[in-house]
């Protein structure tokens, strides 16, 4: 079955063309993204309202690039799965209303996706994974754990209690001048810096090991920036050093709960999954204590329609469709 994907939960607006013969065995025929970076980058951070305008202006353009570098005419299609939250309300609407007017025209069964739902299927796009696996969700808006027990069942085992990892790098990075979207340019510079150099303090939440916190590591960095050693402190050092904390901040519970789940591999996913530290460290330690570490390739853990269209495929291949009249939900839960 050939399934097209439609992603437009935030910035990004994402379509991909995935051929699929059974859940989880997928290979991606086209898979194009339009990012925003440029235009959001004078705010220092993502603007809704500019966000969604923009998905208006390049979402028909993105399918159109996907379906035509995939060789696929619509009618060729099984089927379209498409981003119905959780997101930013306008961005959502988007990508779902111009996916029902693509399923009404052509009378494809269409079915909405959990956007967690597709990082936490991600690293099945270019690995065999057996089933149950722990996957560390690690973006923007989200950083919990979850045991991935079939399709369609999760269980989640830890979350963060106030701000998601990459939210943490990108006001890290907004405080420290460097820029946006400030995960990508803290990792760039953290290469050239001594992670030793600041004293940055690791937060872990009192009786719940399998939990996150990371609101404390951001006002550590901002009382240091504010300090007589914070303004004599090489960038490349602080954010090294922060980095460093946010790493040991989320292999700790991740091999925690991993050792509990008792799964032979932790998959890491969503777009800190994009961190070259991370990556490194994690697989240090899984493997360490025998755990198999996956993490998918770049293009996959940052937004993509590839993960949407995979979250899709095990319902579209059961014969499912969704109605024409399902919302974009803004805090849609797992
Ligand atoms: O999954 P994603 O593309 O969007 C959400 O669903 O949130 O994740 C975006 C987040 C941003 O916070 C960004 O700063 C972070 O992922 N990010 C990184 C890196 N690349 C992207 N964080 C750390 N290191 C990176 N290399
Ligand atoms: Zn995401």
């Amino acid at each position: 079955m050939l399934i097209l994907g439609i992603e437009s939960s935030c910035d990004d607006a994402a379509a991909c063309v995935m051929e699929t013969t059974r859940p989880g065995a997928a290979t991606v025929r086209a898979n194009v993204v339009a990012n925003q970076d440029d235009i959001h980058r004078a705010y220092g951070g993502i603007v809704p309202e500019l966000a969604s305008r923009n998905h208006v202006v390049t979402i028909l353009p993105v399918i159109s690039r996907a379906l035509e570098s995939a060789g696929v005419s619509l009618r060729e299609l099984g089927g379209i799965a498409v981003t119905r939250g959780p997101g930013l309300v306008g961005s959502l609407l988007v990508g779902l209303m111009c996916a029902k007017g693509l399923a009404q025209a052509s009378g494809l069964p269409m079915v909405g996706v959990n956007h967690i739902e597709g990082h936490l299927l991600a690293p099945l796009i270019e690995n065999e994974i057996g089933m149950p696996y722990l996957a560390l969700v690690v973006s923007g808006g989200h950083t919990a754990l979850f045991a991935v027990e079939d399709f369609g069942q999760y269980r989640r085992l830890g979350s963060t209690r106030d701000d998601a990892a990459g939210e943490a790098f990108d006001k890290v990075a907004k405080m420290m001048g460097l820029g946006y979207p400030g995960g990508r340019v803290i990792d760039e510079l953290s290469r050239k810096g001594d992670p030793k150099r600041v004293k940055v303090p690791r937060a872990h939440v009192r009786g719940a090991p399998r939990d996150f916190s990371f609101s404390g590591v951001k006002t550590a960095v901002a009382t240091f920036l504010a300090s007589e050693s914070g303004r004599s402190t090489a960038p490349a050092d602080l954010a090294a050093s922060f980095q460093e904390a946010v790493v040991d901040m989320l292999i700790k519970p991740t091999i925690a709960a991993a050792r509990e789940l008792g799964a032979g591999t932790i998959a890491l996913t969503g777009g800190v999954a994009a961190n070259a530290r991370l990556r490194a460290r994690l697989a240090e330690a899984g493997e360490d204590e025998g755990f198999r570490v996956v993490a998918p390739s770049l293009k996959y853990c940052t937004d993509n329609a590839a993960m949407i269209a995979l979250a899709g495929s095990y319902r579209l291949l059961r014969g499912e469709r969704d109605p024409l009249d399902i919302d974009a939900e803004a805090n849609l839960r797992l």
